[in-house]
């Protein structure tokens, strides 16, 4: 069973991406061949700054690797070090109708926005599809937000497969739904473009002000029962804690004289303590670096070979 994911270098991983994305692919990885790539080529369609570009996909790779990505099961790798995908893209675009990917949230949510669309922002989902394609991936872990990207890619697939012979597998979305969506402290999709994120690796103080200062909750008084499940602190707090934890923060609530800053606090030692191995293998990747450019290299050419094959095949199935 072939496992892949990608997430974008274009800023700092959050809980969303955390929960949503990272941990079930992390946890996916003693099931079967695992992929992860850095989506560098995808983050392109945003950000237009190379030393930050630059920056981005370093601190990616350190963020996974921390969270205990094991490179000797994991295929790791730069989006950017397999440009065959391009070439794939490519043949799936010439057989993409136009309405499929006008019908894409994620570009309309942005031209919605009214960011001027580019050409890449357009046909991103047929990179996207490429990406899953090359690598004949069965498992795709990702957060709700990419479904759509996914149905896109089976579409292409099977249209692919129709016309010139059985060469891809179809892939399926894995999204498991206790972390589909994962909030932001201010209640909506946790999101690096609303601004509304908790980092996994921000400054201690930056942590303790997302969490102490930025999440709203409601007006309820301290000594007044209140709602776990209409609460974003215990949203966020249950993901980390085991049932007894979560029993205990739901009875606290429910109880009287327990106010959302003590709840706050709780969640804050909860991923204090979640995360102290992981600050303290990033800080110790990062005197590293060596490793862990050796670490995508040879993640990359394993990928090229695997991507290799698929590609030699669509390019004969469709006469080049
Ligand atoms: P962002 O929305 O911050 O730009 P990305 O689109 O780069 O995040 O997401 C990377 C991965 O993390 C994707 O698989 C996405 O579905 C997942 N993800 C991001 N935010 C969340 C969230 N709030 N809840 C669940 N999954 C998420
Ligand atoms: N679009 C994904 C995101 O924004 C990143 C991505 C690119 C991806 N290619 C992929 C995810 C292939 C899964 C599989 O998060």
């Amino acid at each position: 069973m072939r496992i892949l994911s990608g997430v974008q270098s274009s800023g700092k991983l959050h809980l969303g991406n955390y929960f949503g994305m990272m941990r079930p692919a992390l946890q996916l990885q003693e099931k079967g061949d695992a992929y992860l790539f850095i989506a560098n080529y995808h983050a392109l369609t945003s950000v237009h700054d190379s030393e930050k570009l630059r920056q981005d996909t370093l601190d990616v790779a350190l963020d996974f690797l921390a969270c205990g990505l094991d490179p000797e099961r994991t295929v790791f790798f730069r989006q950017s070090d397999v440009p065959e995908v391009h070439e794939l893209a490519w043949l799936l675009s010439t057989i993409t109708p136009m309405g499929l990917l006008e019908r894409c949230h994620s570009y309309k949510d942005k031209t919605a926005k009214g960011i001027a669309a580019n050409h890449a922002l357009f046909a991103y989902p047929v990179l996207m599809a490429s990406d899953i394609l090359i690598y004949q991936s069965n498992i795709v872990p990702v957060g709700r937000d990419q479904k759509q990207h996914l149905e896109v890619t089976r579409d292409i697939a099977i249209k692919f497969n129709n016309e010139f012979g059985e060469i891809f597998t179809l892939p399926e979305a894995y999204i498991p739904s206790e972390v589909a969506v994962v909030p932001g402290v201010d209640g909506q999709k946790m999101s690096k473009s609303y601004g509304n994120t908790i980092n996994l690796f921000g400054s201690p103080k930056e942590t303790k002000t997302a969490i102490m200062k930025k999440i709203v909750t409601d007006s309820t008084p301290l000594e007044d029962p209140k709602d776990p499940d209409s609460c974003n602190v215990f949203a966020l707090y249950k993901l980390f804690a085991n049932e007894e934890q979560r029993a205990e923060m739901e009875a606290n609530y429910r109880g009287s004289n327990y106010g959302y800053g003590h709840a706050k606090k709780a969640l804050l030692n909860i991923f204090n303590e979640s995360f102290a191995p992981f600050r303290e293998k990033r800080e110790e990747l990062s005197n590293n670096l060596d490793y862990v450019e050796e670490v995508l290299q040879k993640g990359a050419e394993k990928a090229r070979a695997t991507a290799t094959l698929t590609l030699d095949k669509a390019r004969s199935a469709v006469g080049l």
